[in-house]
């Protein structure tokens, strides 16, 4: 892998200021649109959005051993807070999302939304794959209208939100297309106008840019902040992409390798917009890579089983 972290100078320490929610200085907030589902009016610093105490998960194995994927993660996501995960494959990082979603149990500990325990999936959280899982026979807008139909809208809301949420990521010429019919990074707003024409409080996105080529992320971040700023939704993040977690993210939490715990927390209040080529972007990288280097180390070591400690080197642009 690239060694180009050793070029910069040493890093500046990530600005902490929690108090002021970084996308209030300088963010693309509403941009003139009639309908803002829920107006911007600060992070709240009070009641947890999202509350994982202490998590437990393991899984059975196919040899029926039991194998510990998340220990006693304990994380507090406020109201209209960006929070990206990163950490090793393996670490447990969508694991830890299926849990919020709902999709799975976890061994012990609890996970409250909104004061409320997480029985099982619940239309105010919604997960966003890599893999978009489009209907290739429906087009864009019967995509977009699929989930607000499982979730018992007329069609008068359905039509209304479709067209709000298609405009929302510049996609409503492009309505009646069908999904084969579009790039990759426009099938991908298609995923996110869909998750969010469904109105779920908290999203939950796996990886969701990491097969797009370098133009088309960029722009959906800008896309991506510019909604979540626009709709004031609390928004989970997991990427591989350390640059990626500071663009975006108002906190990044990184994980141990197996088992999963939080190693650490990092406020991120640099001023946005923010640009993965910016260099306090790359120096508040380098401290976190520092310590995600460390764990994807280990990871080799145990995937490997190898008597010589293998090192791996990782470039600020991870
Ligand atoms: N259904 C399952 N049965 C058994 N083990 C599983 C299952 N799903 C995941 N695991 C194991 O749990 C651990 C965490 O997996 P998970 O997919 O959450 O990691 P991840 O951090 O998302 O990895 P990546 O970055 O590669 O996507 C891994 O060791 C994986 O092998
Ligand atoms: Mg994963």
């Amino acid at each position: 892998m690239s060694t180009n972290s050793q070029n910069l100078a040493a890093p500046l320490p990530i600005p902490i200021d929690s108090s002021v929610p970084a996308r209030v200085r300088g963010a693309r907030v509403n941009s003139g649109r009639t309908r803002l589902l829920r107006p911007f009016a600060g992070v709240s610093t009070e009641v947890a959005k999202v509350a994982l105490s202490d998590i437990c998960l393991s899984y059975r194995t196919e040899r029926g051993e039991r194998l510990l994927a998340l220990d006693n993660i304990n994380l507090q996501v406020r109201a209209g807070e960006f929070l990206c995960i990163v950490g090793p494959s393996g670490c447990g990082k969508s694991t830890l999302l299926h849990l919020i979603a709902g999709l799975h149990q976890q061994t012990s500990g609890q996970i409250l939304v909104d004061g409320n325990r997480v029985q099982g999936p619940g239309t105010d959280r919604l997960l966003i794959f890599q893999e978009l899982g489009l209907f290739p026979w429906l087009t864009v807008g019967q995509n977009v209208e699929f989930g607000m139909k499982m979730k018992g809208l007329c069609k008068a809301e359905r039509e209304e939100n479709t067209q709000y949420y298609l405009r929302l990521v510049h996609l409503l010429q492009f309505k009646d297309s069908y999904t084969h019919q579009l790039s990759g990074g426009m099938r991908q707003r298609v995923a996110l106008a869909r998750a969010l024409a469904t109105e779920p409080d908290v999203l939950l996105m796996d990886e969701p840019f990491a097969a797009l080529d370098a133009q088309t992320r960029d722009l959906l971040h800008d896309e991506l902040e510019r909604i979540w700023a626009e709709t004031g939704r609390t928004i989970i993040f997991v990427t591989h992409n350390v640059r990626e977690a500071i663009r975006l993210g108002d906190r990044v939490a990184l994980l141990t390798f197996r088992p999963g715990r939080v190693k650490r927390e990092f406020p991120v209040s640099l001023p946005r917009p923010r640009s993965l080529e910016d260099v306090h972007v790359a120096h508040a990288a380098r401290e976190i890579l520092h310590e995600l280097r460390e764990e994807i180390n280990r990871s080799l070591e145990v995937e490997y089983n190898v008597g010589v400690k293998p090192h791996v080197t990782i470039g600020a642009d991870q």
